[in-house]
């Protein structure tokens, strides 16, 4: 099983879209496939879920804020497994072509809470290590992905906050890897580096407090995906082409496969429930690159 968390400082950069779109596609190939939401803007829910049916249905019980809850309670955690959902619309499409399956962890509009009350249960961000729950805590998410009930996933992929805050470290402890959607331009180039400083850190912390007791971590970044590329005259705009030509100036891999910009096709995805790579007759160029993207993955995640 690999797990990959889906990583960017910046908001809108295009996370939660390469997540359903990549999740979907590998299920459609017939993997099993996890999506866990640690973000409180929930976006990745809201494109498998109407809001109706997730303030009906899910918010109240069924969804990651319930389950960190039990974390942070004193009492025992929760199977995680309890708050396993599966999409039905994609699920269905996913069906008639094999045995793949897309399930979700849903996310909830009062996670940005959760970080403060992990903070006030580790002594506030200053003394964080020297906590007696430092560990625990941090492997909170990792604990239960090891466990027998999620042994039958092919892929758990995370799309988390753009921050760096405990919910987000929960998720990099977990992973193996990194996935990193950015824009091809300055900032987002800029931001790639202090996050890889961020998770060394992170790395550097907590192995250090793991000492021998517990397994070590080591996520590395899979790699950078361009997103939201622009084009004009059958190729990327001028402006964007020098940081989609010149990887080397990035200190991560960057894939090779870039995802065009594409509004019609990206922006009414959600409410359909069915992300763009799958839709019937959907955009062919879009498409296409987004399957290249899940071959590139894979053959990136093979081991
Ligand atoms: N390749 C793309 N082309 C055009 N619009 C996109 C593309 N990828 C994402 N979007 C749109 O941009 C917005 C932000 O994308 P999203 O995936 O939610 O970013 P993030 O998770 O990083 O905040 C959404 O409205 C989404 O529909
Ligand atoms: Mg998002």
């Amino acid at each position: 099983m690999n797990v990959v968390s889906v990583i960017n400082y910046k908001g809108g950069v295009g996370k939660t879209t390469l997540t359903a779109n990549l999740g979907a596609e590998l299920a459609a190939r017939g993997r099993r496939v996890l999506l866990i939401d640690l973000d409180p803007q929930a976006s990745l829910t809201f494109s498998f879920f109407q809001p109706t049916q997730w303030e009906r249905e899910l918010a109240e019980e069924r969804t990651i804020l319930q389950w960190f809850g039990s974390v942070l309670d004193t009492g025992p955690t929760e199977p995680l497994e309890k708050y396993v959902l599966t999409p039905p619309v994609v699920n269905e499409l996913i069906g008639r072509t094999g045995e793949g399956r897309l399930d979700l962890v849903a996310s909830h509009l009062m996670m940005v809470d959760v970080d403060l009350d992990f903070a006030a249960e580790l002594g506030g961000s200053r003394f964080q290590h020297g906590s007696p729950r430092f560990l625990s805590l941090h492997r909170a998410l990792a604990d239960e992905l090891a466990g027998e009930a999620f042994a039958g996933y092919d892929t758990v992929l995370i799309d988390c906050p753009p921050n760096f805050t405990m919910v987000t470290r929960t998720g990099i402890v977990a992973s193996d890897h990194l996935l990193v959607p950015a824009r091809p331009d300055y900032l987002s180039t800029l931001g790639i580096d202090y996050l890889r400083k961020k998770v060394s850190e992170l790395t550097r912390d907590y192995n250090r407090v793991a000492g021998t007791a517990v397994a070590r971590i080591n996520p590395t970044i899979l790699g950078v995906v361009f997103t939201m590329v622009q084009y004009a005259n059958n190729g990327p705009i001028v402006s964007q082409r020098n940081y989609l030509n010149q990887p080397d100036t990035i200190e991560a891999p960057v894939f090779r496969q870039s995802i065009r910009d594409n509004k019609t096709l990206f922006a009414p995805a959600g409410e359909q429930g069915i992300p763009a790579v799958l839709i019937p007759d959907g955009n062919p160029h879009v498409q296409y690159e987004l399957q290249q993207l899940a071959s590139e993955f894979l053959a990136k995640t093979r081991t």
